[in-house]
C-alpha cells in the first residue's frame, strides 16, 4: 500500500493568490491588478492587494511546510514580477524574492516545482490584446528564459502554463477572468493556440540549455461522462471530450490537433490563425515535453442538448464551476445527479471518476509521465474549541489519494500528487471563504497561521508513504 519512494507528496498555491504586495520592489501591475477593481467581478469586491501576505512571511509559510513533511512545493513565479511590463527589462528584486523562496525550500530539502504562468499577465501585455496578439508568444518565451537562467540551476521542475482551458475559457467565452470578454470562440481558439504555441517553444529553448530538469504543463482535467447509456448523451460525452481534453492534450502531448474539433472549428468559423513555424515548435517540442500535470477537481456529467442550441447568460456564479450550464457551443449541458455527491459550492466529489479518466487518458495517450499538480477540497472549515477540524477535507483527500495509488498499480505513470492548497488564500473569484489549504490564516488576528487537523493528518500519510491511508476493504 505504499507510494514508491521516488513519488512527490506535495502542495500547490499560485502567485496572485498569496502574495500581496503587488506593487512592491519593482513589481509592475497585472491583467488581475487592473480586473478584480471591476465591481462585482469577485466576492465582495475582494482583491489580491494583501493576499495572506506571502511576500512577507514566505519563511514561516516554508517553515510550516518543512514541519508538515512537504516533499515539494508547488509555487508560480509572477511574471509582472520578474519583467514589469511584460517585455524590457528584468527587475532583480523580483529575481531576488523567488530566489530566496527556492533556497528557502531547498534548505528544507523541499523540491521546488514552479508554475511559471497561473494567469497573471504583465497589463500592459494584456492592453495589447493578451494571449489573442501573437507578440505574447515570444514576451512569453523570453520571460521564460529569463526564469530558466536565474533559476535552473536549482529549479528542476517547470510548469510553463497552469490550466490554458480556464484563463482562456474564462477570458473570451464567460467575462469572468481577464480580459473579461464574452461569447467570442474566435477568440478563444486563438488564444489556445499561442498559449500551446508559447508552451512548445518554451520546451525548446529549454532543452537548448541543457539544464537536464523536466518541463511539462498542467491541464485541469475534467473528464466528461454521459448520465447514461442513450446514443444521444453517449454523443455529447465524445464530444465533450474532445473539445475539453484532446483539444488541450493532443498539441502537447502528440504535436497536433485533434481532427474532429479541426473540422468543427473550420465549418463554424473558429480556425485560429496557425502558422507554420508554430506547427513545427508543436511538432519538435512534443516528443521533448517530460510530464503532464493535472489538476483534477471534479468530472463533469453531460447530456445532449435536442432542437435549438441553448444560450447562457454568463456571470461570476456560472463560471465558478458548478454543473448547470450548456456547453459554450450549445451542444450539451453539464448537470447535477442525484445520486452523486457535491460540495457546498456545487462541485461534484468523485474519486471514481478520477480513476476512471485516469484510464482514459492512458487510452488516449499511453505511458505518459503525470503529477497531479491540483486536487483538494474547497470548504467553509469548522473551528471547533479554537481548533480547525477539516475532516471533510481529510477523507476528500484520502479518497483521492487511494484513487491515485489505483491507477498507479493499473500501470498509469503517476510521479507526485500536489494539494491545493499547501495554505489558505484567495480563490479567484471566490474571496477568502472558500478554503482549500492545510494552514488556516486567521484574517481576524494579524493573517496568524495555524495548523488545521489535516494538517497533521497529511503528515502522518507522508510519514507513512501513504501506508495508513484509509483504504477500502
Ligand atoms: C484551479 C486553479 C487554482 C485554484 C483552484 C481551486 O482551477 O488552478 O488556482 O483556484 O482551481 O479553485
Amino acid at each position: 500500500m505504499k507510494f514508491s519512494n521516488s513519488f512527490l507528496f506535495g502542495a500547490a498555491t499560485a502567485a496572485y493568490q498569496i502574495e500581496g504586495a503587488i506593487d512592491k520592489d519593482g513589481k509592475g501591475p497585472s491583467n488581475w491588478d487592473e480586473f478584480v477593481k471591476i465591481p462585482g467581478k469577485t466576492f465582495e469586491n475582494t482583491t489580491g492587494e494583501l493576499a495572506v501576505d506571502h511576500y512577507h512571511r514566505y519563511k514561516e509559510d516554508i517553515r510550516l511546510m518543512a514541519e508538515m513533511g512537504l516533499e515539494s512545493y508547488r509555487f508560480s513565479i509572477a511574471w509582472p514580477r520578474i519583467i514589469p511590463n511584460g517585455t524590457g527589462e528584468v527587475n532583480q528584486k523580483g529575481i531576488d524574492f523567488y530566489n530566496s523562496i527556492i533556497d528557502e525550500c531547498l534548505s528544507y530539502g523541499i523540491v521546488p516545482f514552479v508554475t511559471l504562468y497561473h494567469w497573471d499577465l504583465p497589463l500592459e501585455l494584456e492592453k495589447q490584446g493578451g494571449w489573442t496578439n501573437k507578440a505574447t508568444i515570444d514576451a512569453f518565451v523570453h520571460y521564460a528564459k529569463v526564469c530558466f537562467e536565474a533559476f535552473g540551476d536549482r529549479v528542476k521542475h517547470f510548469i510553463t502554463f497552469n490550466e490554458t482551458v480556464v484563463f482562456c475559457g474564462h477570458g473570451y467565452l464567460a467575462g469572468a477572468h481577464p480580459p473579461g470578454i464574452k461569447d467570442e470562440p474566435k477568440l478563444y481558439f486563438q488564444a489556445t493556440h499561442n498559449v500551446f504555441s508559447a508552451h512548445a517553444k518554451a520546451v525548446l529553448a529549454y532543452k537548448e540549455l541543457k539544464q537536464y530538469g523536466d518541463i511539462g504543463l498542467s491541464h485541469v482535467f475534467s473528464p466528461a461522462f454521459s448520465v447514461d447509456d442513450n446514443v444521444e448523451n453517449k454523443w455529447a460525452e465524445r464530444h465533450a471530450n474532445q473539445f475539453g481534453i484532446n483539444w488541450y492534450y493532443d498539441p502537447i502531448l502528440k504535436g497536433n490537433y485533434p481532427d474532429y474539433v479541426l473540422k468543427i472549428l473550420e465549418d463554424r468559423g473558429w480556425m485560429p490563425e496557425i502558422l507554420e513555424e508554430e506547427r513545427l515548435a508543436l511538432t519538435q517540442a512534443a516528443p521533448l515535453n517530460d510530464f503532464i500535470g493535472l489538476n483534477y477537481y471534479q468530472p463533469v456529467r453531460v447530456e445532449r442538448i435536442l432542437g435549438q442550441a441553448e444560450h447562457v447568460e454568463h456571470s461570476r456564479e456560472n463560471a465558478t464551476g458548478a454543473p448547470g450550464n450548456p456547453s459554450f457551443d450549445g451542444e450539451y449541458r453539464s448537470v447535477s445527479m442525484k445520486d452523486k455527491r457535491y460540495t457546498k459550492w456545487g462541485w461534484e466529489i468523485s474519486p471514481e471518476g478520477f480513476v476512471d479518466g485516469l484510464r482514459l487518458l492512458k487510452d488516449y495517450y499511453g505511458d505518459v509521465t503525470m503529477y497531479i499538480t491540483e486536487n483538494g477540497l474547497g470548504d467553509e472549515d469548522p473551528i471547533i474549541e479554537g481548533e480547525v477540524c477539516d475532516i471533510p477535507r481529510i477523507n476528500f483527500i484520502n479518497d483521492h489519494l487511494v484513487a491515485v495509488k489505483k491507477a498507479i498499480d493499473e500501470g498509469v505513470n503517476i510521479q507526485g500528487y500536489y494539494a491545493w492548497s499547501a495554505i489558505d488564500l484567495l480563490s479567484w473569484l471566490n474571496g477568502y471563504k472558500k478554503q482549500y489549504g492545510f494552514i488556516y490564516v486567521d484574517h481576524q488576528h494579524n493573517l496568524d497561521r495555524k495548523k488545521k487537523a489535516s494538517f497533521h493528518w497529511y503528515k502522518s500519510i507522508i510519514e507513512s508513504r501513504g501506508e495508513t491511508l484509509n483504504y477500502p476493504t
